[in-house]
């Protein structure tokens, strides 16, 4: 019974789990995937972060003795086993677009460095780049199909949608000095906040949020990204000014 069962059981149940794949598909079958391990670090700190989260709002020790005797690492951490597992793979989802989307940019803006190193475009041919960007996007929507959530594959392919409109923007536009700020602040929710918004409501979306925590968790991505820009895009036109 799933109530009773061990955290050793739990790791032996998901080691023996197998799944089938056919074609040219990785197979997954072949491998033994354990959950626990997999998020080993991730799940190490959890309760000793609730045990100081409680013990930081008593001054009462017997209380805070009794509130944390459960949080003694006994536990199977199913739930917050599901919920990282699930935030992991859309960090990974989001971080590959990111990818994916930057080997364009850097054919399209023919740059020189990336990361203090030289990037692709240096390195390959420019066909073999926007293949390789094509590649990692293809990869990640196959792990967004794995999701098995329509409303997470419909945020997450919006994401793309406002990545190529964004640098399409970026790429020449008519608009008047008065429309010139909107037109910057359309196109950089567009490059940079759509996918950190989106990404964390579809973090929010797989966790069960209802409809106002995933809106909620959409607007602080949203506004994360594009202050992170706002403050980007500032530094870069203070140093090329002073350069
Ligand atoms: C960096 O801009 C570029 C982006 C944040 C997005 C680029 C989007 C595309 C090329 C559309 C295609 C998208 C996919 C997913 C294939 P930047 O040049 O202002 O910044 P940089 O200095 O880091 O290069
Ligand atoms: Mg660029």
């Amino acid at each position: 019974m799933p109530g009773t069962m061990s955290a050793g059981t739990m790791r032996r149940l998901a080691s023996s789990m197998q799944s089938t794949s056919t074609g040219s598909l990785p197979d997954y079958g072949a491998q033994i995937v354990d959950p626990y391990r997999l998020l080993e670090d991730d799940l190490h700190g959890i309760y000793e972060d609730i045990r100081s989260e409680l013990e930081r709002n008593t001054n009462q020790p017997e209380l805070n003795t009794i509130a944390t005797y459960y949080f003694d690492g006994q536990g199977k951490a199913l739930r917050p086993m599901v919920a990282i597992l699930m935030a992991k793979a859309v960090a990974m989802i989001s971080e590959m677009i990111h990818s994916a989307s930057l080997i364009h940019d850097d054919v399209i803006d023919q740059s020189d460095f990336r990361r203090g190193k030289p990037s692709v475009n240096v390195l390959w041919n420019h066909k073999k780049v926007a293949m390789a960007g094509d590649f990692i996007l293809a990869v990640a929507s196959m792990m967004i199909a794995r999701l098995r959530s329509d409303e997470v594959t419909l945020v997450l392919s919006q994401v793309v949608t406002d990545l190529v409109q964004g640098e399409f923007m970026q790429l020449g536009s008519k608009e008047t000095e008065n429309e010139r700020f909107a037109h910057y602040l359309t196109k950089t929710y567009r490059k940079t906040a759509s996918l950190i918004a989106n990404s964390v409501k579809a973090v929010a979306l797989l966790s069960g949020a209802d409809e106002t925590t995933s809106e909620l968790a959409f607007q602080y991505g949203r506004n994360l990204g594009l202050s992170f820009q706002l403050v980007d895009d500032l530094l870069d036109f203070v140093s090329s000014i002073q350069s």
